[in-house]
C-alpha cells in the first residue's frame, strides 16, 4: 500500500471530486444541430486558418471572433465578411472579453486557437455557458487542468474535443483501418513524435507563436508539445477504449540548440541571448499501457532535422512505419523487405477520405488533414454523432507534458497516468470511425 505522501504523488493535481470514483459516462451525444453555430476565440495563425476552412462548410454559421488583439481581430472580421457572410460581432476588449462573448445564447460551439495557458480557462468556461469546446493542441498544460476539463464535461454534457488534427491525416486514418482490420495483428508497439525544427519562431519577440512559446522552452524541461504523434498512436492502439495508458518515463538531452541559435541569429544584448533555455533538445519518453504495450513518444522544435512524426505501430503480424513510408506484412509477402505500399493504399483508403479526400486537398492545411478534421465535426455536430477524441482523450494525451516534467526532474522516475476514466475504458467501445 502506498503511504499517504506517494498516493498524493501518484495522484498528482487529482481534485477530490475525481477522487469521489464516479463512473464516467457513456459518450455524450448532444441533440443534432441544423446549422452549427460558432464563435473562434484567438485569430492568429491557427485561429485564422480555422477561419478560413469553415467558411467553406455548409452548415456552419460564424456568429461572433474573438481576439484581445484588436487590430487582428477586425482583420479577419472583414475577411470573414468579404466571403459574404453577415459581418461576425467582435470581442476585442482584453484578455477577458471572451466571457463577454460566451454570454450569448445563439453560440452551440465555440473554436479555442490560443496559447496554451489560455485553452482550459476558456474551454471550461465555455462548456459552464452550454456551448461546446474545440480546444487546439495541447489541451490542458497541467494534470489539474487535465482533471477541469474531465469534470466540466461530465457536469454539463458538452462537447470538449482537443482537435489532434494528425489523427485525420491520409496516412494516419489509412493505418487505423488497417489495424481496425486486423492486419498487423495483435498490436504490441508504437513510436509518435513531433520533430520540427521550429527555431525560426524564436525571432516573433512582440507578436505571434514565437512570442509565447518560446518562453516554454525557459521555464519547462519535459515533451511541452506531445499529441501530434502520439494521438494517431492512442488511436491505433484503443486507449481509453479497452486499454489505457499505465505508467511512463521520460528522458531529455541537453538543452543547447536554442542558445547556439540566439548567438548565431541575435546580437549579444537581444532578450534571446539574456534567456536560459531549460527544455532539453530531444525529449524521449516512454509510455507502458495497461495491456502492457509500449510506445515511444518524442518532442524535438530545436534541432537542425527533417521534419518527422515517426508515426510507428508494429504488431504480431507486421508493421507500417512512416517518413519515409514503410510497410511490412506476414502472408502478402517478404517480411524481410519493405513491401511496396500502393496495393496497400487501394485497398486501406479510409471512407473520410475516399469521401472527402479530393475537396481537403484543394482546401489545402498540412496536406487535408485540417479540412477533413473540420468536415468531420460539423458532421458529428449536425448528426448528433459522438466525436472521434472526447475528453478523456483530450486529458490522457496532454497529460504527457507534465508527466514528463515531473519524471525528468526525478531522473526518470516511472510516473502513473491519472485514469480520467474511472475504470470506464475497460467497457468503452473502440472508436466507430470506420464503420
Ligand atoms: N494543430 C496544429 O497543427 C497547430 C498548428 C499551429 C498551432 N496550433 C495551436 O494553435 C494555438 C494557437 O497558435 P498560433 O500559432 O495560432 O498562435 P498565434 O500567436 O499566432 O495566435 C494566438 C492568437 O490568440 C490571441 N490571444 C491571446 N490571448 C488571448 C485572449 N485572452 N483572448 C483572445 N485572444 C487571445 C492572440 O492575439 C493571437 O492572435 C496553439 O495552441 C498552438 O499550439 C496547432
Amino acid at each position: 500500500m502506498p503511504n499517504r505522501r506517494e498516493f498524493l504523488k501518484t495522484v498528482g493535481g487529482m481534485s477530490a471530486f475525481a477522487l469521489a470514483g464516479r463512473p464516467a459516462p457513456a459518450a455524450p451525444r448532444a441533440a443534432p444541430l441544423e446549422t452549427v453555430r460558432l464563435g473562434l476565440i484567438g485569430l492568429g495563425e491557427r485561429g485564422g486558418f480555422h477561419l478560413r476552412q469553415l467558411l467553406l462548410l455548409d452548415g456552419v454559421e460564424i456568429k461572433a471572433l474573438c481576439d484581445n488583439h484588436a487590430p487582428t481581430a477586425r482583420e479577419h472580421l472583414d475577411y470573414a465578411e468579404a466571403q459574404g457572410i453577415p459581418r461576425p460581432d467582435e470581442y476585442s476588449r482584453g484578455d477577458e472579453d471572451f466571457r463577454r462573448m460566451l454570454q450569448r445564447d445563439d453560440l452551440d460551439a465555440v473554436v479555442i486557437s490560443t496559447p496554451w495557458g489560455w485553452h482550459t480557462p476558456m474551454a471550461v468556461h465555455a462548456m459552464e455557458a452550454g456551448k461546446h469546446a474545440f480546444i487546439e493542441v495541447p489541451a490542458a498544460v497541467t494534470l489539474d487542468e487535465c482533471w477541469q476539463l474531465v469534470e466540466t464535461q461530465e457536469r454539463t454534457g458538452r462537447h470538449c474535443m482537443m482537435m489532434e488534427n494528425v489523427c485525420y491525416g491520409r496516412e494516419e486514418l489509412m493505418v487505423l483501418n488497417m489495424c481496425r482490420k486486423g492486419l498487423f495483428g495483435e498490436l504490441t508497439h508504437g513510436e509518435g513524435a513531433y520533430i520540427h525544427d521550429l527555431r525560426e519562431q524564436m525571432k516573433d519577440t512582440e507578436r505571434g507563436t514565437g512570442a509565447w512559446r518560446t518562453p516554454h522552452h525557459e521555464k519547462r524541461n519535459g515533451n511541452i508539445y506531445p499529441t501530434h504523434g502520439l494521438g494517431p498512436i492512442a488511436q491505433y492502439m484503443n486507449i481509453n477504449r479497452g486499454d489505457r495508458f499505465d505508467f511512463m518515463t521520460s528522458m531529455s538531452s541537453p538543452a543547447l540548440g536554442r542558445a547556439q541559435y540566439a548567438k548565431d541569429n541575435f546580437p549579444k544584448e537581444h532578450p534571446q541571448n539574456q534567456a536560459t533555455y531549460i527544455a532539453g533538445d530531444m525529449n524521449t519518453s516512454l509510455i507502458q499501457t495497461a495491456k502492457g504495450r509500449s510506445i515511444m513518444v518524442q518532442w524535438d522544435t530545436t534541432t537542425p532535422r527533417p521534419y518527422s512524426r515517426l508515426n510507428l505501430i508494429q504488431g504480431t503480424r507486421g508493421m507500417f512505419g512512416g517518413y519515409p513510408h514503410r510497410i511490412t506484412i506476414e502472408g502478402r509477402g517478404e517480411t524481410h523487405e519493405w513491401q511496396d505500399l500502393e496495393p496497400y493504399r487501394a485497398e486501406f483508403e479510409h471512407p473520410l477520405w475516399t469521401r472527402v479526400g479530393e475537396e481537403a486537398v484543394r482546401a489545402g492545411g498540412h496536406g487535408g488533414m485540417d479540412f477533413v478534421m473540420m468536415w468531420r465535426i460539423v458532421y458529428c455536430l449536425r448528426n448528433g454523432l459522438p466525436l472521434d477524441q472526447d475528453v478523456y482523450d483530450a486529458a490522457a494525451w496532454s497529460a504527457i507534458s507534465p508527466l514528463s516534467e515531473r519524471s525528468v526532474a526525478n531522473r526518470s522516475l516511472p510516473v502513473d497516468f491519472p485514469d480520467f476514466t474511472r475504470g470506464a475504458w475497460r467497457e468503452r467501445e473502440p472508436l466507430g470511425i470506420v464503420s
